[in-house]
């Protein structure tokens, strides 16, 4: 063991850590990640729309409120991930971030404001037990400005104010960091397989 420099053991540490890192981007659950969250985005906004146009906004807060939840469950029975959608300035509690969804979107905010801000964020890692964490940025488009801009219209906000007296998600302009769509893949016995 004496043999081994330190530099000898730090580029080793740093090649593990590339090849980790590769085999991570090779996992076929980056793929199936990218498609639950595009499947969770495109039901929404197409039952966002809908409500919008059938009943108003007070009417299609139903929608964030009941057909999100459902969407995030359904998919996340379908496919064995845990898929939700999370933000540092929520409106529902539960929807509040863990420690590493917080460290991702911190991430997101700073990549908005960045050179890269033109890139759509993502976020893929697998952690030492081979549990698979994916995120996806979600940006405030024009329609979300109803419900998550300022001001709003006062029957909007004594709705909002009554069912989330927390709310912390009023206040965003077009563009900005809404949140993220998040997955995680528990650790299996064939993870190391894959
Ligand atoms: C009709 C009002 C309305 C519109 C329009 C709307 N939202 Fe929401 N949004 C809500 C409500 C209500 C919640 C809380 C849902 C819940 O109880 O889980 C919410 C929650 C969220 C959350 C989960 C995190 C949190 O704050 O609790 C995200 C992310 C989000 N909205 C993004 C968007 C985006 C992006 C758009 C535009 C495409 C949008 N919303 C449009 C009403 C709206």
């Amino acid at each position: 063991m004496k043999s081994i420099s330190v530099k000898t053991l730090l580029v080793f540490l740093a090649a593990a850590l590339f090849v980790a890192c590769l085999q991570a981007a090779d996992d076929p659950r980056l793929e199936e990640s990218r498609a639950l969250v595009q499947s969770f985005g495109t039901t929404l906004q197409g039952e966002l729309k809908k409500g919008l146009a059938e009943g108003g906004p007070v009417e299609a807060i139903s929608v964030c409120k009941d057909k999100a939840p459902q969407i995030a469950s359904e998919l996340s029975r379908l496919s064995g991930a845990k898929v939700r959608r999370t933000s540092l300035r929520f409106r529902n509690p539960a929807n509040a971030p863990e420690p590493w969804e917080t460290s991702v979107l911190l991430e997101f905010e700073q990549q908005a404001i960045g050179a890269e801000a033109e890139t759509p964020s993502e976020h893929f890692a697998e952690d030492a037990d081979g549990t698979i964490r994916y995120m996806a940025v979600i940006k405030t488009g024009a329609v979300c400005l109803t419900c998550h801009g300022a001001p709003l219209s006062p029957e909007l906000d004594a709705i909002l104010d009554a069912g989330y007296p927390h709310d912390r998600a009023r206040g965003y302009a077009l563009g900005d960091v809404r949140g993220a769509f998040s997955v995680t893949w528990p650790a299996s016995d064939d993870a190391s397989s894959r």
